[in-house]
C-alpha cells in the first residue's frame, strides 16, 4: 500500500512545480517514512545522478522549502549557524542557513558534507539523532526543530579522499539511500524528457555514454553522470551533430586525456 504524502499543503517557499524525478527504486516511500518518523537522511552516489533533483521534487511532495547548503573545505560551524556581524555601531545577530531552518522548518539539504570542516559534525549530532536540537552556542539558545524540519546529507563516496569519509558516528544516524546511474531505459526516458530530444535519439546517446562509462577500467576517472547525457542532449536539441555536442558537454569535462578522449570518439561514431 502506498502511503505517499504527494499533495500535502504546501509551506511558505515549497517548490509549487512538481520537479521531473523518475525513481528508481523505493525511495521515494523510505524518504517518506523517515519523514515521518523525523529521522535524518544521506544520499550517496556519484555526481550526475539525481540526489538533488530527487531531494527538490521530495520537498514538492512534502510541500516543504528547500535550504540548500553547498559544504567546501573552509565551511565552519559558524558559516552553518550563524555569527555576530558589526553594523555601524551594533553588533548583530545572523542565523546561518541551519538555524534559519531549524526556526522556519524545511528540509535543510548539506550537498557534499564531507567536505566541511570537522566542526560542524559536533552540530550535526545532536539535530540529527532523536534530540533534535541545535545549540546555538553563541546567542545561548537551544533550539528544537520543529516537525516538519528535515536534515538531508549527500556525499559522493567514490570521489573523495579516504580520509574524509563520515565518521561512523555522524553515518550512523541517518537513514541511508544508495544512488547510481539509472538502468539504460531509464536513463533514455530521463535524458528525452529533460532536453525534449526524440527517444530514438535519445536511447542511441545512453548507450554511447554508458559505453564511455566503461573507460573507467582505461583509467578514466570520473565518468559521466546522467547529468552531462542530458547536457549533450540539450546542445543536440539545439542543431548540433552528436559528435559535436559530446565533445563539448561530456568529453572535455570528464577527460584531458588524448587517448582516453579518442577512445571516446570511437564510441561515438560507432553509436551514430
Ligand atoms: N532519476 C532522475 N529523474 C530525473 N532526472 C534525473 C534523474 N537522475 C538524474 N537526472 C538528471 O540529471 C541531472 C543531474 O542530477 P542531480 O543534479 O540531481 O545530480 P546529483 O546527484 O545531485 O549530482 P552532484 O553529486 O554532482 O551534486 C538533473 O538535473 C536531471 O536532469
Ligand atoms: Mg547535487
Amino acid at each position: 500500500m502506498s502511503t505517499s504524502t504527494k499533495g500535502a499543503p504546501a509551506h511558505a517557499g515549497a517548490p509549487t512545480k512538481e520537479p521531473f524525478y523518475k525513481p528508481f527504486g523505493r525511495e521515494i516511500e523510505i524518504f517518506e517514512a523517515a519523514y515521518r518518523s523525523k529521522m535524518a537522511v544521506l544520499l550517496k552516489g556519484p555526481t550526475g545522478c539525481g540526489k538533488t533533483r530527487f531531494v527538490s521534487h521530495m520537498a514538492w511532495r512534502l510541500g516543504l522549502p528547500v535550504h540548500t547548503v553547498a559544504c567546501h573545505d573552509d565551511l565552519t560551524s559558524s558559516d552553518l549557524v550563524g555569527r555576530y556581524l558589526i553594523k555601524g555601531r551594533e553588533t548583530v545577530w545572523l542565523d546561518g542557513p541551519l538555524t534559519s531552518a531549524v526556526r522556519s522548518g524545511g528540509i535543510c539539504y548539506l550537498d557534499e558534507v564531507v567536505e566541511a570542516r570537522k566542526d560542524t559534525t559536533v552540530i550535526l549530532h545532536p539535530l540529527s539523532d532523536d534530540r533534535r536540537v541545535l545549540s546555538v552556542e553563541k546567542t545561548g539558545e537551544e533550539l528544537k526543530a520543529p516537525d516538519n524540519f528535515m536534515l538531508v546529507i549527500s556525499y559522493n563516496p567514490g570521489y573523495q579522499h579516504i580520509l574524509k569519509d563520515l565518521k561512523p558516528s555522524t553515518r550512523q544516524r541517518f537513514i541511508s539511500l544508495e544512488f547510481d546511474y539509472p538502468s539504460e531505459e531509464m536513463e533514455a526516458e530521463i535524458v528525452a524528457s529533460e532536453s525534449s530530444l526524440d527517444s530514438a535519439t535519445a536511447t542511441k546517446l545512453v548507450r554511447a555514454g554508458r559505453r564511455m562509462r566503461k573507460l573507467i577500467d582505461s583509467g578514466l576517472e570520473s565518468p559521466p553522470g546522467t547529468r552531462l547525457l542530458v547536457h549533450a542532449a540539450t546542445l543536440m536539441k539545439e542543431g548540433l551533430e552528436a559528435q559535436e555536442a559530446c565533445e563539448a558537454a561530456i568529453i572535455r569535462p570528464v577527460t584531458d586525456d588524448i587517448e582516453l578522449h579518442k577512445a571516446m570518439i570511437d564510441i561515438l561514431k560507432a553509436s551514430f
